[in-house]
């Protein structure tokens, strides 16, 4: 089992949105020769603009394919496993409250496009004990510190028994289980990275940080679920994205590891200071309806992955100051992200909430 080296051909899942398109233009950006092809069914959450700077450059595009499809379509799977070196699967369906409303599409690619691919990396092994090929691809699965449900205390490690409480981190789960066990049974060559709560440019505005920091833009409020003192370790992108392409030359076959942010805040810190660097008020945050089966706080042990000799680069603040900057000069894009479904969807999630809603108890 070979991790692929520079000059090597990844199929890169769910390239285009928010983390995997940092993951493609971090790649592209070593030239060192590593060949990308993006598989993306481009939901509303995916977007190829997130892309433009790979596709704006000569030498990255040359490196650069790009394929609209369905990681649960096996026909649209299979040609691009058979050329690819490894494969980093970043397609999911992310968001927690829209799990919550309609689940269905978060089985369909968290589960059935997970057994998709794990299946045509199968099949390459095959080929490749038939001599058809030299080694079958290697599998990163992306995944998240949701699998480990609510963690009150402690932090979680990854050997932990997976004890999802929301659609979203279930579906997730059940992708970890399925890609462990393939490994078990068939030997094959995967990784598992299990991200913290990530943020910075490129986020659909449909998640905390974002949808804060552009409402805020708007002067419109804040929803705030219940308490606000929901704990969650902030990631940033770049050290998320930087962490799996570690992983895919480092990791250990059959092994999970966690990728911690190492900046435990609050949903109402993060408020204060987001709020803070932008000279807005308190005054915009808005008490609402909590979320159903809300997980209280996300906390893992990162050893496993400081081993290896990885270690994040942006702090905190940096990157805060960082990604409220990117959305302040780039609202062309986030008024894009707007688009589509999004009124439809912001009405079902928040209307009746910011309808009963009540100021927030004042930062301190
Ligand atoms: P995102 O919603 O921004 O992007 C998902 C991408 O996958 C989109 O481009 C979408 O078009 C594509 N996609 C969805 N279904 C697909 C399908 N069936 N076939 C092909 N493409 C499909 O999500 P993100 O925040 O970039 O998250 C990427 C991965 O990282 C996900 O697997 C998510 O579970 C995981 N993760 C996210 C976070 C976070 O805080 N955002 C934290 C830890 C782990
Ligand atoms: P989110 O960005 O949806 O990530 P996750 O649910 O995967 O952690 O939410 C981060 C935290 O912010 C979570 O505790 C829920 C909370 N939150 C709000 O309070 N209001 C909102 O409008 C949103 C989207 C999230």
């Amino acid at each position: 089992m070979t991790a692929p080296g520079p000059g090597a051909h990844l199929l890169v899942t769910g390239g285009a949105g928010f983390i995997g398109s940092c993951f493609v233009r971090g790649v592209l950006g070593r030239r060192d020769g590593t060949r990308i092809t993006v598989l993306d069914k481009l939901t509303y959450a995916g977007n190829r603009a997130n892309l433009d700077e790979v596709e704006a450059d000569a030498e990255m595009a040359s490196r650069f394919a790009f394929v609209q499809g369905d990681i649960a379509d096996p026909s649209a799977v299979a040609p691009l496993a058979a050329a690819a070196d490894a494969i980093v699967n970043f397609a999911a369906e992310s968001h927690v409250d829209r799990s919550i409303l309609e689940p269905a599409a978060f089985l369909r690619t968290g589960v059935d496009g997970v057994h998709v691919l794990l299946e045509a990396v199968r099949g390459e092994a095959d080929r490749a004990r038939r001599g058809e090929r030299a080694t079958p691809p290697r599998l990163v699965q992306v995944s998240t510190d949701e699998v480990y449900g609510s963690i009150d205390e402690g932090r979680a490690i990854e050997g932990d028994t997976l004890a999802p409480r929301s659609p979203y981190a279930a579906a997730k789960a059940a992708g970890d289980l399925l890609v462990l066990a393939y490994h078990v049974t068939y030997g094959l060559d995967v990784v598992i990275s299990r991200g913290s709560n990530t943020y910075g440019p490129f986020q659909h505005p449909e998640k905390l940080i974002p949808l804060f920091v552009t409402n805020a833009l708007d002067d419109l409020p804040l929803p705030l679920y219940g308490d606000g003192l929901q704990r969650r370790d902030w990631l940033y992108v770049a050290d998320h994205a930087g962490a799996i392409a570690h992983l895919l030359a480092q990791g250990a076959a059959g092994a999970a590891y966690n990728v911690p942010g190492s900046a435990e805040l609050t949903n109402r810190d993060v408020a204060v200071r987001l709020l803070g660097l932008l000279d807005k008020p308190w005054a915009l945050v808005r008490t609402v309806a909590d979320r159903p089966g809300h997980d209280r706080r996300y906390a893992m042990d990162g050893r496993r992955l400081a081993a290896l000799g990885w270690a994040n680069r942006v702090g905190f603040d940096e990157g805060l100051a960082r990604t409220v900057a990117w959305y302040r000069d780039h609202e062309p894009w986030w008024r894009a992200a707007r688009g589509g479904d999004w009124d439809a969807y912001y009405a079902r999630q928040y209307a009746e909430r910011l309808a009963a809603s009540s100021a927030a108890e004042p930062a301190r």
